[in-house]
């Protein structure tokens, strides 16, 4: 067993899993690049999933949240779908962490909030992207960014309407920790009746 591989027993998981998430969240820190990486998993009203990435912005006692466009692919299925999952990932732990949930849009003023302490670039690029929508070049979009610097010269960025963050309310989380011969450890948490329950399951 590697010398960062420990064993996840049931009884030392922290009977909340937000409190469990913190414990393996903190001791990724430092390990690896973008310790706030997360896969998103939304799917369309007909259940067609995709999937991609986003940076975890905020965790909570109840929820997790990301920021992105409002009008992006991801926001156009949260909007016909709002069951989500989430996925975090760190190799040099071997930990895996799967949350599915409900999803909803952040209040005005927290999504404002984030917004005002983004670097400025990041604030002119949340103007100057329609997110997935067809670019037809690059130097499209560096005029956009180059209008919009002239734009807001001396002034403050506000927030673009259509950018936003979202929480995602779980009912489900699975702690995965790599063992040898591929003999892992996975505790699951389910809400029954507001309460967390815990079980473990085959790997
Ligand atoms: C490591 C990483 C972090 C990312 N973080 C975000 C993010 O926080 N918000 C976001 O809108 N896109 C982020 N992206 C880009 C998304 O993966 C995706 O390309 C974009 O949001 C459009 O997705 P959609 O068309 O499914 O809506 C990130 C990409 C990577 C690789």
């Amino acid at each position: 067993m590697s010398e960062r591989w420990t064993a996840l027993n049931l009884a030392d998981c922290d009977p909340d899993p937000f409190t469990q998430f913190r414990r393996w969240f903190d001791e990724a820190l430092g390990l690896v690049r973008e310790r706030e990486a997360i896969t998103l998993v939304t799917a369309t009203r007909d259940a067609r999933p995709s999937a991609r990435m986003v940076l975890l912005r905020h965790v909570d006692e109840t929820s997790f949240g990301w920021f992105t466009n409002y009008e992006s692919r991801k926001a156009r299925e949260l909007e016909e779908n709002p069951h989500a999952a989430i996925l975090w990932y760190c190799e040099p732990l071997g930990r895996q962490i799967r949350v599915e949930g409900v999803v909803a849009k952040m209040s005005s003023s927290a999504s404002d909030q984030y917004f005002a302490s983004r670097p400025r670039g990041h604030q002119i690029g949340a103007h100057a992207s329609h997110q997935s929508e067809p670019l037809a070049s690059r130097s499209d979009l560096e005029q956009r960014v180059a209008d919009l610097e002239v734009a807001y010269e001396g002034l403050e960025i506000d927030r673009p309407e259509n950018w936003g963050g979202y929480t995602l309310t779980p009912s489900f989380f699975e702690f995965w920790q790599h063992r040898q011969d591929r003999l892992h450890d996975r505790v699951l948490y389910w809400l029954e009746s507001g309460a967390w329950r815990l079980e473990r399951l085959y790997p």
